[in-house]
């Protein structure tokens, strides 16, 4: 009994430090004197782990109370392979294996899997799967915040307001709640458009990005400070800054706007807000978001970055962190004593993976479960709905048979070359820019090659020169008021309306009409 109290409590803090690099050096010290019990060779270690594991599931009751603020996390492109890979960077990080590590999000009580293909392509983009997990119903390929009456590209279908779906972020404001999006791409890019625009291309985020010819439609910039739904959002932190204004106009950075119509969206976006008798707030960089005051400012603007906001191995010092923009937006955000509705984008991990750069994709997926932390540590579990999701797969496969611990970046075991007699990597993607064409005959010599590099592109078996989504499940990952309706195996389009039912939102079925 003794020794499951110890272990107790080190594996409990084994699955609070997860991503946090800091609390799991200092508790390396504790871990070493314990040696015994973490010596996977010894069975009672994984006895102990085990009935540790059960006893916390037997001991969690269920959280039928009313969902007060809900934070959704969206990891862009996060497949299953991506978080298995992710503990082995971040455990080999801090001198661990690294396989038997949890990220955040994986210490959640309550998971599922979610199927994740639009109405017209067995894969899906993030346009029609952010219209699914963001509104509850799925739509076309392409096509964001509309059903699948429109086509991508049907500008007449966009006008139609029968094809217009609103979801998580209309349902939020119409109860009271304050509204917020975080995400590290263009705050106008699909995942975070699926919140608030309808548009019958994802690519239509400028006025500059419409076809020349034929019927208008207004673009998703101008819809996220005119919009119904856009205007009201009171929290935007993300990258995009360009799409909002004049191709003729340069920003402090002296980037060029990319509008052609001559609109400073940020501006409306000001004076729009004071119409509304609030004091707005417009930020472009770290220091400027870290000394927000959020007595004063209760509706901010944040455009980081010009165009995608850089990968996390590539920020500069101007460059906030996605946990850094997660925490503002709760505290701004958590004010409203009806709660809130907080959309947080890792869009970075998708990015990468088209690039088949897997080491950005590994680190921005460690950088999602940092934020998830971070809002972990700000947030009462008793009221607050956490979910963790993904949109779609990626074709990044995890291969063996390497050691335990083994670099995860790196080739597998030597001793099983394959049938060519060369090494193969761990990581490698079904397509993607990472084929290398073989030299005489032979498949290319990856030990020729510098693995390490951050932007080395990991072998592909098809070229192609944007790596392709993955069409298999998502997993769901879910703690707080109703976490449990997320277990199973459902649509995509099912996540909202489990989270209105819990946040007592929106028209469907909710646990204060039932
Ligand atoms: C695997 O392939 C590499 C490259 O050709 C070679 O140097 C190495 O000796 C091979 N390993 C085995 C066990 O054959
Ligand atoms: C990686 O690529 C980016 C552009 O995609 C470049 O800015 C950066 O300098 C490269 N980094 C290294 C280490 O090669
Ligand atoms: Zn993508």
């Amino acid at each position: 009994m003794l020794n499951l109290n110890i272990a107790r409590t080190l594996l409990f803090l084994g699955c609070v430090v997860c991503s946090n690099g800091r609390s799991l050096q200092a508790n390396n010290k504790n871990l070493l004197s314990t040696r015994s019990l973490f010596d996977e060779k010894n069975k009672e270690h994984w006895k102990i782990q085990a009935q540790w594991t059960l006893r916390t599931k037997l001991e969690t009751p269920l959280n039928k109370k009313v969902a007060k603020n809900v934070i959704l996390f969206l990891g862009d492109g996060m497949s299953i392979p991506t978080l298995a890979a992710t503990r082995v960077y971040i455990g080999r990080k801090f001198g661990h294996t690294g396989e038997e590590l949890k990220l955040s999000f994986e210490s959640f009580p309550y998971t599922g899997l979610a199927k994740t293909y639009c109405v017209d392509h067995n894969v899906a983009d993030s346009a029609c799967s952010g219209t699914a997990y963001l509104s509850g119903i799925k739509g076309n390929s392409g096509t964001l915040g509309l059903s699948g009456a429109v086509k991508r590209g049907d500008c007449k279908g966009q006008k139609d307001d029968a094809n217009t779906v609103t979801g998580l972020m209309d349902w939020a404001q119409k109860a009271g709640k304050s509204t917020g999006i975080v995400t590290t791409t263009r705050v106008t890019h699909a995942s975070p458009a699926a919140a608030y625009a309808h548009s019958a291309d994802r690519k239509w985020e400028a006025d500059a990005d419409l076809p020349r010819q034929g019927l208008r439609c207004e673009d998703i910039a101008s819809q996220l400070v005119g919009g119904r739904v856009g205007s009201s959002i009171d929290v935007i932190f993300g990258g995009g800054r360009k799409n909002f204004y004049s191709r003729n106009d340069k920003d402090s950075s002296g980037n060029f706007g990319y509008r052609n119509d001559g609109r400073n969206l940020i501006r409306e976006w000001l004076l729009n807000k004071q119409s509304h008798g609030v004091a707005p707030t417009y930020i472009e960089n770290k220091r400027e978001l870290l000394n927000l005051d959020k007595r004063k400012h209760k509706t901010v603007l944040g455009l980081f970055a010009s165009d995608h906001m850089p990968y996390n191995l590539e920020a500069g010092i101007s460059d906030p962190s996605l946990s850094e923009m997660t925490q503002k937006a709760i505290e701004i955000l958590s004010q409203n004593q009806n709660g809130y509705m907080l959309f947080v984008e890792g869009g970075r991990i998708d990015t990468a993976h088209h690039e088949t750069k897997a080491r950005k994709a590994l680190d921005e997926t460690a950088e999602l479960a940092k934020a998830v932390e971070a809002a972990l540590r700000m947030v009462d579990p008793e009221n607050t709905l956490i979910v963790v999701t993904s949109d779609h797969s990626h074709t990044m496969s995890y291969s063996g048979y390497s050691k335990r611990g083994s670099d995860i970046l790196g080739l597998a075991n030597a001793k099983y070359n394959a049938s060519d007699n060369l090494p193969y990597s761990t990581l490698s993607y079904a397509n993607g820019p990472g084929y290398k064409p073989p030299t005489d005959f032979r498949r290319h010599n990856l030990m020729l090659d510098n693995m390490n590099s951050l932007n080395y592109t990991f072998p592909s078996m098809v070229p192609i020169p944007r790596e392709t989504h993955g069409g298999e499940d998502v997993a769901v990952f879910a703690k707080g008021p109703w976490a449990h309706l997320f277990t199973g195996n459902y649509e995509q389009s099912f996540i909202p309306h489990a989270i209105a039912y819990a946040a007592c939102i929106g028209p469907g079925l909710t646990k204060c009409n039932l």
